[in-house]
C-alpha cells in the first residue's frame, strides 16, 4: 500500500510558525513520524511539500499509478483552490484532507473547503496527531 501525503504552503515553517496555532513539531519531524508509522502499517509512505499551488497539482497528478490514498493539508489553498480541487477529483484517488487546527473554530474564512467535497473524509484540530490519525484511516480505509 502506497501513501502520498502532500502539505501546501507555509507548513515547510512548521515549529516556528504561530505555535500557538500549529504546535512545535517540525514538518521534518511530521514527515519522519509517518514513514515509521506507515512501516508498521504497511504502508510506504512519500512526503511533498511545496508553496506552489501549480507544484501541488502536480504532484497529485504524477501520484496516479503509484499511490492508493492521498493525505492532503492543503493549508491556505484548502480556502481558495478550485485547481487542487480538480486536481483531486481527476485523479480519482480517495484523498483524506487534514489540518493541524480546528478551522472550523477559527476566521469565517477558514470554514470553506474546497477540498473537502471531494474528500473521503477530514480531520481537523488534533495538531501533527492528525496526520497520524489520517494515516489508520488510509490503512483502514484501503483493507477495506
Ligand atoms: C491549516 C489551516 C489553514 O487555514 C491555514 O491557511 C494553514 C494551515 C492547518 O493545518 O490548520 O496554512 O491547513
Amino acid at each position: 500500500m502506497n501513501v502520498l501525503v502532500v502539505h501546501g504552503p507555509n507548513l515547510n515553517l512548521l515549529g516556528t510558525r504561530e505555535p500557538e496555532v500549529y504546535g512545535r513539531v517540525t514538518l521534518e519531524a511530521i514527515n519522519a513520524m509517518l514513514e515509521a508509522e506507515g512501516r508498521k502499517l504497511g504502508a510506504e509512505v512519500r512526503t511533498f511539500q511545496s508553496n506552489i499551488e501549480g507544484e501541488l497539482v502536480t504532484a497529485i497528478q504524477d501520484a496516479r499509478g503509484w499511490a492508493d490514498v492521498i493525505i492532503i493539508n492543503p493549508a491556505a489553498y484548502t480556502h481558495t483552490s478550485v485547481a487542487l480541487r480538480d486536481a483531486i477529483a481527476a485523479v480519482g484517488i480517495p484523498a483524506i484532507e487534514v489540518h493541524l487546527s480546528n478551522v472550523n473554530a477559527r476566521e469565517a474564512f477558514r470554514h470553506h473547503s474546497y477540498i473537502a467535497p471531494v474528500a473521503a473524509g477530514t480531520i481537523c484540530g488534533f495538531g501533527a496527531e492528525g496526520y497520524r490519525l489520517a494515516l489508520i484511516a488510509a490503512t483502514t480505509m484501503v483493507k477495506n
